[in-house]
């Protein structure tokens, strides 16, 4: 996610430019790859942007810092358009009057910036937000708040925005939909931050501005109106967090943070992903046609950790809805094994940070072997992006805690839009099954915010059972990928010994470590294998296993076999593991809060692994 920050004052010995790139600092935590600020001085409106660090801006305007006391600023992650000078915000319009920085997508912006290149507009960077500016100057009427709104108008998508004119010194105009803004209250003095850590140092007397609101900011004014035009009275908020607390945005850590940030994480990997009819999967970044997915005989998925287990999921769909041959690998484990790859080969490499060296290493040998590559990852630009073929991004934002959480949803709502994507080339899916699958998974978001709602019966469970040594997840099919992943986060930030076991594998081995008081997560959504899975419970019931039951809300007869039952919302079964996995982040979470551990930075684990 980028930051955005904006100032207004009037006092000419604090400089605008400082307050942007201090506030832009704060903000540093969360990553980024590059940064810019824009300043009226002497009405002129002067852009800095540079790729890479903030000190990396600091140093290019040492010695001819901006002047003026009004300005905005942006540290940027990459979504459209890879990190470079020109794709830093903030961007201009061909004049130079205006000036936007925005975070968020533009959903419209490839059908806007066609229109704008015919009207004679000429873009200098290849992403979404400089359509705002150029759109600006087209529909600008001498009136900068209604041009504004009638942008507001035109564009599609999330945004929190924030322009500057030349042609109106002394004001500041910002505006957000599914993104966050808020407006710092100072004396003589405004401000504008995506995030409460850029501005506490200034105050903490903030607007919190709502979706589809406008305000206009001067040095010593504030007003806000709604989509038609309305004033709305705000109340104010006082932030009472300490800047720490405030960079986790409230929340105790960025586990809860992240795990709380699914739905929106979802919702952007989904935008511009859907056709317009909401009927089928559009992929812009792949464009294959039926010919070049047909010479595919065989899919890799190849990834570690948390992204193996996504994958694992990933493989799932493409076999049932494409119907082509996936292998699904640890990377540590596939590229020293020989594997049988060739030019008919489609290796997939999974990976949040894109840095993973093992992950990196067998793309680049199943690529010697002439495999055609593509990425899933979260991060533009990083090595994985830069080596696949192909790329798709999961627009989860930055992830700062060690246990992957939004990560994980993401990819698997990509792999299922992938697998839909091919369902469809291929010819494997009739197009109402397709467009049904698509219309549940628009829901997800809204579903995932639902399942987040009432923590209080998971904070209860974590109590109670956070104490055991040992934990077994169960299930079958998809269900088992999911306690894979649910055994894992409950191992990494709780530090209990978990497992995870295929339900019909259990008496083969694992039923001996069954006894009186053994937690066993069971989860019980895939209809197919409903009986299947239930006999699994009831053997475990038999040796007094305590059964926490993870079943869909339709399901009434789970909790005659099990102790507890936790329900996540109604959908199609293929969807459930993006919404059974969230009540198992957060019982691992709060079992770490239980045991004190350092969630965020687990012993011995790192977020990256750049070392074999
Ligand atoms: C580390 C992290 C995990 C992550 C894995 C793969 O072990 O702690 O959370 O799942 O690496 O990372 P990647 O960035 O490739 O998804």
């Amino acid at each position: 996610m980028c930051g955005i920050v904006g100032y207004i004052g009037k006092q000419k010995s604090k400089r605008a430019s400082e307050v942007l790139l201090e506030g832009l600092s704060k903000l540093e935590y969360r990553g980024y790859d590059s940064a810019g600020i824009a300043v009226l001085e002497n009405d002129k409106i002067r852009v800095e942007k540079s790729v890479g660090r903030l000190a990396a801006l600091r140093e290019k305007i040492e010695e001819n810092e901006p002047v003026g006391t009004q300005g905005i600023g942006h540290t940027r992650w990459a979504t459209h358009g890879r990190p470079s000078d020109r794709n830093s915000h903030p961007h201009t319009d061909c004049s130079g009057d205006f000036v936007v920085v925005h975070n968020g997508i533009i959903e419209n912006y490839l059908t806007l910036k066609e229109e704008l290149i015919e009207q004679g507009h000429e873009f200098k960077s290849e992403t979404d937000t400089e359509v705002v500016a150029h759109l600006l100057e087209e529909v600008y009427n001498g009136d900068f708040t209604a041009s504004v709104r009638e942008v507001l108008r035109r564009i599609e998508g999330s945004y929190a925005l924030v322009f500057m004119s030349s042609k109106h010194p002394g004001m500041l105009i910002c505006a957000k939909q599914d993104n966050p803004l808020i407006i710092g209250l100072g004396e003589g003095e405004n401000f504008i931050a995506s995030d409460i850590p850029a501005i506490i140092a200034h105050t903490r007397r903030n607007y919190i501005l709502g979706d589809g609101e406008l305000a206009v900011v001067t040095a010593d004014s504030v007003a806000i109106t709604n989509r038609a035009g309305e004033p709305v009275q705000k109340k104010v908020f006082e932030v009472s967090w300490n800047a720490e607390a405030a960079e986790k945005g409230g929340y105790e850590h960025f586990m809860l943070k992240e795990i709380h940030e699914q739905p929106k994480a979802v919702r952007d990997t989904l935008s511009q992903r859907i056709a317009k009819d909401g009927t089928c999967i559009r992929m812009e970044e792949l464009k294959w046609s039926r010919e070049y997915l047909e010479q595919f005989t065989k899919i890799y998925i190849v990834a570690c950790g948390t992204a193996y287990h996504a994958g694992l999921v990933g493989k799932y769909y493409i076999e049932k809805l494409a119907r082509v041959n996936v292998e699904v690998d640890v990377a540590s484990e596939f590229r020293y094994r020989d594997p049988i790859v060739d030019k008919h080969t489609l290796f997939i490499a999974v990976s949040q940070s894109g840095e993973t060296s093992d992950t990196l290493a067998a793309m680049k040998e199943s690529k010697r072997l002439g495999a055609t590559t593509l990425a899933l990852t979260n991060v533009v630009a990083s090595s994985i992006a830069r080596e696949a073929d192909n790329v798709l991004y999961t627009w989860a934002g930055p992830e700062i805690a060690v246990a992957s959480t939004k990560a994980y949803t993401t990819q698997i709502v990509l792999f299922f839009m992938l697998a839909l994507y091919m369902a469809e080339l291929k010819g494997t899916l009739p197009s109402e099954r397709v467009a049904e699958l698509v219309r549940e998974l628009k829901n997800v978001p809204a579903q995932i915010s639902e399942t987040l709602s009432d923590v209080e019966p998971i904070k209860t469970f974590a109590k109670q059972y956070g104490f055991n040594e040992d934990v077994f997840y169960i299930g079958r099919g998809l269900d088992y990928s999911v306690s894979l992943e649910g055994a894992l986060k409950l191992k990494e930030v709780s530090y209990i010994h978990a497992e995870a076991y295929a339900a019909g594998e259990l008496k083969h081995g694992t039923l001996a470590l069954i006894t009186e008081g053994i937690p066993v997560i069971a989860l019980a959504t895939q209809k197919t294998v409903y009986e299947k899975t239930l006999s699994n419970i009831k053997e475990v019931k038999a040796r007094d296993a305590v059964v926490i039951g993870i079943a869909s809300a339709d399901d009434e007869e789970l909790e005659k076999y099990v102790d507890h039952v936790m329900k996540v919302p109604e959908t199609d079964e293929l969807l459930l593991p993006i919404l059974t996995v969230v009540p198992l982040q957060l019982l691992a979470y709060y079992a770490a809060i239980t045991r004190g551990t350092d969630v965020d930075k687990p012993r011995n684990l790192a977020k990256s692994v750049t070392v074999e």
